[in-house]
């Protein structure tokens, strides 16, 4: 019986990937798309999300939600992402949103769904958060909470902070200590999902798919940063889906797990407890190594099977 999911995102050039990847997948049922602003604004987040859902020819419901954080504004990342959030490549527009916005439809899924529902984030954690806050009894409806936030070493947006935990570190911290499972897919993970020219090379290469051709053009337009030292870009968010698809390509280790809440430089940043020093209760499974190889051969082989 297929897993099923939330997917809250704000697309973004990996997030294409991470929902793509999504819907090529028979083991995963997408039961709701739910966008925020973050990498860009919602009003080209939301757009996004609907073309490449369009572009998957997926039957799924994809739902406005966040515009800015709990707390002040969301800082977008358009250097990475570029203006529209994908590259400026231009998929043709998708479908309309469903009526209603994101954290009204997440609660109605949780309440109503047969089986706990599996929420998957990989935005600022907003939408995921009004969820739970507004009702939080339906936490236990929730089978785990997967998200691509954090880090346990320096950040991206700042030099202490992951850049959807910066976005809203306040939501974070309300997932972490909602008493269900969460899987932290944190930068030190995502660094071993690097997509080289070479990777992107051979992904371009793994079949004759629409949707393939169109995130090999937007992962084209991601430069190349320092971090790695000009030699390829982390594919952060679809690394959260193929947990949920091959969890034997990870390594894991449970954590104690804060995130800075102050206003001052350290805001967003995650201490992630991997050596048990605090000695408290474990609140997150960190996924810690990933097969990097297979990874990418999961993208290919999965990606090939949407129009
Ligand atoms: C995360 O931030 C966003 O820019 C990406 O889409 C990803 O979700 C990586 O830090
Ligand atoms: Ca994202």
């Amino acid at each position: 019986m297929a897993t099923p999911i939330i997917l809250d995102c704000d697309p973004g050039t990996d997030d294409a990937f991470a929902l793509l990847l999504a819907l090529a997948s028979p083991e995963l049922e997408v039961l709701a798309v739910t966008v925020a602003g973050g990498n860009v604004g919602l009003e080209c987040t939301l757009p996004n999300a609907l073309a490449l859902v369009a572009l998957a020819e997926a039957n799924v419901p994809v739902y406005a939600g966040a515009d800015r954080p709990l707390l002040g504004a969301f800082v977008n990342e358009t250097r990475v992402h570029g203006v529209d959030g994908l590259g400026g490549i231009g998929l043709p527009a998708g479908g309309a949103a469903a009526s209603g916005v994101a954290a009204d439809a997440i609660r109605a899924i949780l309440r109503s769904a047969p089986r706990r529902v599996t929420l998957v984030g990989i935005a600022p954690a907003t939408n995921l958060a009004l969820a739970l806050m507004t009702e939080p009894s339906l936490a236990d409806r929730a089978e785990q909470i997967v998200l691509m936030t954090g880090a346990w070493g320096e950040g991206n947006a700042t030099p202490a902070a992951e850049f959807n935990a910066l976005n809203d570190p306040e939501a974070l911290a309300v997932l972490l200590a909602c008493g269900r499972p969460v899987v932290l897919v944190t930068l030190n993970l995502t660094a071993q999902a690097l997509c080289t020219t070479e990777r992107l090379a051979v992904l371009r290469r793994a079949g004759t798919s629409q949707c393939l051709a169109r995130l090999c053009d937007i992962q084209a337009t991601v430069p190349f940063g320092p971090r790695f030292g000009g030699t390829g870009a982390a594919l952060h968010d679809p690394c959260a889906v193929a947990w949920l698809l091959r969890p034997d390509l990870f390594t894991t280790r449970a954590c104690t797990v804060s995130v800075d809440l102050g206003p001052g430089p350290c805001r967003g940043r995650t201490v992630i407890d991997r050596w048990n020093r605090w000695g408290l209760p474990h609140n997150a499974t960190v996924l810690e190594t990933l097969h990097g190889d297979a990874f990418f051969a999961l993208l290919g082989e999965r990606l090939t099977r949407l129009p």
